[in-house]
């Protein structure tokens, strides 16, 4: 294992400014964001409204690395140039989501295990040949107080696999972004938030020692610590940043060379203006960046709207997010540029 080689990728996916492209939507989930603009689901419309992400001008000043989803790694642009190679010849690093999605966990109702592991050696040496650099898995766990969820066991279970994964990618030379998701569906408090997010981190980071994995060549993607969207009482962007940097603080070793949040649901402003509220409390000990889908998509998507003459106008939205969200990795970030255009 080149592990010079690991450590130099993942710095370089969270280098100044940069941040994840998170557009690895599995096809119902692409399925169901082409349903909002009123457009098929078809092979060459994911192509191409890929295509018009990954070809914005400019956007690799703001991004490092890109998540692709299997099909999307396997895709050209119209002039024929693999998307992998496109990506990694503007200086944006191209990953593969490797899990196979979270299905319910046997025995635990109102639980999830992510399935994926059998078979990973080879699908991991097959991405890597395809032009992978990094490699992406993602744990769901929601919480449901009421009914004890999550269970330790869950937590356990999940964090076990994550560290699997992990350990085979950097066998096959890929980063591995760790992805355990505390979902904010629900209305549970930002308090409950923490209590959870806390349990689940120390629980990936014993797991991930145990499997011998080597922190300083891996990615952590977390949810922030933020309250249930059905919560009636909705912490503010200081709060969440403060309770966000002390549970992250609290679990997540030296070693790691970054965190790339993910936005699970925050809306395109919320997502920025949560990082920048980090990023501004001070020096932390790793690079404090995004991996987010939704947060970086949902206006460019908007702006395209599957018509091929509103192109321009989507790599327009997709530069703005990508920008402001670069801004928000040093602090710099204030909403009145939002009204910019
Ligand atoms: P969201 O930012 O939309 O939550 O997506 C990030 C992601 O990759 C989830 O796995």
């Amino acid at each position: 294992m080149n592990v010079e080689q690991l450590i130099s990728i993942a710095n370089e996916i969270v280098g100044p400014q940069k941040g994840v492209l998170a557009a690895d939507e599995s096809s119902p989930t692409i399925k169901k964001r082409f349903d909002q603009i009123n457009t098929e689901s078809t092979e060459e419309n994911r192509r191409s409204y890929r295509e018009m992400l990954f070809t914005t001008p400019g956007a690799e000043e703001y991004i490092g690395g890109v998540i692709l989803f299997e099909e999307t790694l396997g895709q050209k642009t119209k002039d024929g140039v693999p998307f992998p190679k496109l990506l990694a010849d503007k200086g944006m690093i191209p990953g593969i989501k490797v899990d196979k999605g979270a299905k319910a966990l046997a025995g635990y109702p109102g639980e999830k295990i992510t399935e994926g592991l059998d078979g990973l050696r080879e699908r991991l040496e097959g991405y890597r040949e395809q032009g992978a650099r990094f490699a992406k898995w993602r744990a769901v766990i929601d919480i449901d107080e009421s009914n004890g969820v999550p269970s330790r066991f869950g937590i356990e279970a999940n964090a076990h696999a994550l560290a699997r994964y992990a350990a085979l990618c950097q066998e096959a030379e890929l980063v591995p972004i760790v992805e355990p998701e505390v979902l904010m569906d629900g209305g549970h408090s930002i308090e409950i938030c923490q209590v959870v997010t806390e349990e689940v981190l120390v629980e990936v980071y014993r797991q991930l020692a145990a499997h011998r994995v080597i922190l300083e060549g891996t990615l952590l993607k977390p949810n922030m610590v933020i309250s249930g969207k059905k919560c009636p009482t909705q912490a503010g962007v200081e709060e969440v940043a403060a309770a966000t940097a002390v549970t992250l603080l609290r679990t997540v070793p030296g070693a790691v060379p970054g965190i790339v949040f993910l936005s699970g649901g925050q809306s395109s402003e919320e997502a920025t203006a949560h990082l920048n509220a980090i990023n501004a409390m001070g020096d932390f000990p790793w690079e404090v960046s995004f991996s987010y889908g939704r947060a970086l998509q949902a206006s460019p998507l908007q702006a395209w709207g599957g018509n091929a003459g509103n192109i321009e106008a989507g790599k327009k939205a997709f530069f703005k997010r990508a920008k402001l969200n670069g801004l928000a990795r040093s602090g710099d970030y204030n909403t009145s540029m939002e009204k910019a255009a």
